[in-house]
C-alpha cells in the first residue's frame, strides 16, 4: 500500500475527526512531508480535507468523492464491472468508445467528475460541471437488432428513476424517451450510442451514457437550461454519487438480462410524464400538437391528434415538449 492509500484508509476510519500530521506520520511510519504530499493529492482528487495549523487534517463527514473502491462497496456483483474513474474528460461516451474499439469487455465503465464536452441527444450538449454530477458510460455488447436498442435507454431510465427514488425518498417521472425528472426539473439525461458492424449490420457494441445532476452546480445552471434543469440533493451527502452509480448499475444490469420483460415496461409507463396532457411533438418539420396517451411495449409514444386520430411515434429524431 502506498502512503496515499494508507492515509485514505485512516481518514475513512476517522471521518469528521482531526488527526495531527505527527500522529498520521507516526501511524503510517512516514515523514510529515510525505503526509502533506498525500493530503494534497487527495484534495486534488476531490476529497474535502480541512487543514488546521493547530489541529491537523480532517476528512469532512460529507465528502462525496467518486472512487472505484467507493463504488464497488455498493455493487451487487463488483466482479462484473471494470471501473475507470477520471477527474475530467471531454465525454465519458467518447472515452469509452475509444476503449471499446480495442476490444474491452461488456461491463467496462467510464465515470468522470466533469465533462468538458458532454453530449446530449439530437446533437445537443450536456452541461457537466465539476464535482456536482455523475457522468457515467457503460459498455454493452448485446445481441439485438437496431430497433430493440431503445430498450437499453428505457431500462436505464427505469434504473435511474428507481435508484433516485430510493436514495432521495422522492417520486421521479420519466419524460419520453430518455429524461428523468424530479419535481418538474430534469435531473438526468441518457444517451445511448450504438456501433454497427459493416459486414452483417448487427450491433457491435452500445455505449450507454447517463448523466445525473446530483447537486446544484456552483453558480447555478447556465441560462439556457436554468428553467429545465434541476438537481437531486440540496446538499452534499457522504458517498452519494458512488451510491447513485452503484444503484444504477445494479438496477440496470438486472433489467438488461431481459430487456423485453413486461415488468420493465410497466415500471417505465407508471412513471410516464404528461400522460393525458397536451404536448408538442418536435421534429425537423416543426411542432405538431397532440395529447400524450401512453407508450406501447416497444416504447413508441401513443398520441392523439386534434382530429381524433391516434399516432405511434418512434423516438428517432423527435422530442416532446409540454404545450
Ligand atoms: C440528453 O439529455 O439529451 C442526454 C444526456 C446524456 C449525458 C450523459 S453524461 C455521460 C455520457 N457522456 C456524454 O457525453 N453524454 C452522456
Amino acid at each position: 500500500m502506498t502512503v496515499k492509500e494508507k492515509i485514505t484508509e485512516l481518514f475513512e476510519l476517522n471521518r469528521g475527526k482531526y488527526l495531527s500530521g505527527a500522529e498520521i506520520a507516526r501511524k503510517l511510519e512516514c515523514t510529515r512531508g510525505a503526509v502533506w504530499k498525500a493530503v494534497k493529492a487527495l484534495q486534488d482528487e476531490g476529497y474535502e480535507i480541512t487543514a488546521s495549523t493547530n489541529k491537523g487534517y480532517r476528512l469532512e463527514e460529507n465528502t462525496d468523492v467518486i472512487t472505484a473502491e467507493g463504488i464497488k462497496k455498493y455493487l451487487d456483483a463488483p466482479e462484473k464491472f471494470d471501473l475507470h474513474i477520471f477527474k475530467t474528460v471531454d465525454s465519458t461516451n467518447t472515452r469509452l468508445k475509444e476503449i471499446a474499439v480495442s476490444g474491452a469487455a461488456e461491463g467496462t465503465v467510464v465515470i468522470s467528475g466533469e465533462q468538458t464536452g458532454g453530449k446530449g441527444r439530437l446533437g445537443r450538449s450536456f452541461f457537466s460541471p465539476s464535482d456536482t454530477g455523475l457522468y457515467m458510460s457503460v459498455l454493452l455488447r448485446p445481441r439485438m437488432s437496431a430497433s430493440e436498442a431503445i430498450k437499453i435507454t428505457t431500462a436505464a431510465a427505469v434504473a435511474v428513476a428507481e435508484t433516485i427514488e430510493r436514495l432521495s425518498g422522492k417520486q421521479t417521472r420519466i419524460k419520453w424517451v430518455n429524461d428523468v425528472y424530479l419535481e418538474n426539473k430534469k435531473i438526468c439525461g441518457i444517451l445511448t450510442e450504438a456501433s454497427f458492424g459493416l459486414e452483417n449490420g448487427g450491433l457491435e457494441y452500445a455505449v450507454l451514457g447517463i448523466g445525473v445532476n446530483a447537486y446544484e452546480p456552483d453558480g447555478g445552471f447556465p441560462e439556457n437550461v436554468r428553467d429545465i434543469a434541476g438537481s437531486v440533493f440540496p446538499q452534499r451527502i457522504r458517498d452519494m454519487r458512488s451510491r447513485l452509480a452503484a444503484g444504477i448499475l445494479n438496477g440496470f444490469m438486472k433489467r438488461y438480462l431481459d430487456l423485453s420483460d413486461p415488468a420493465c415496461c410497466e415500471d417505465y409507463r407508471n412513471r410516464l410524464m404528461w400522460r393525458g396532457e397536451r404536448i408538442s411533438i418536435i421534429s425537423g418539420a416543426g411542432a405538431v400538437p397532440a395529447v400524450l396517451k401512453d407508450t406501447d411495449t416497444d416504447y413508441r409514444l401513443i398520441v392523439e391528434y386534434p382530429d381524433g386520430s391516434i399516432g405511434k411515434i418512434s423516438s428517432g429524431e423527435i422530442s416532446i415538449r409540454k404545450a
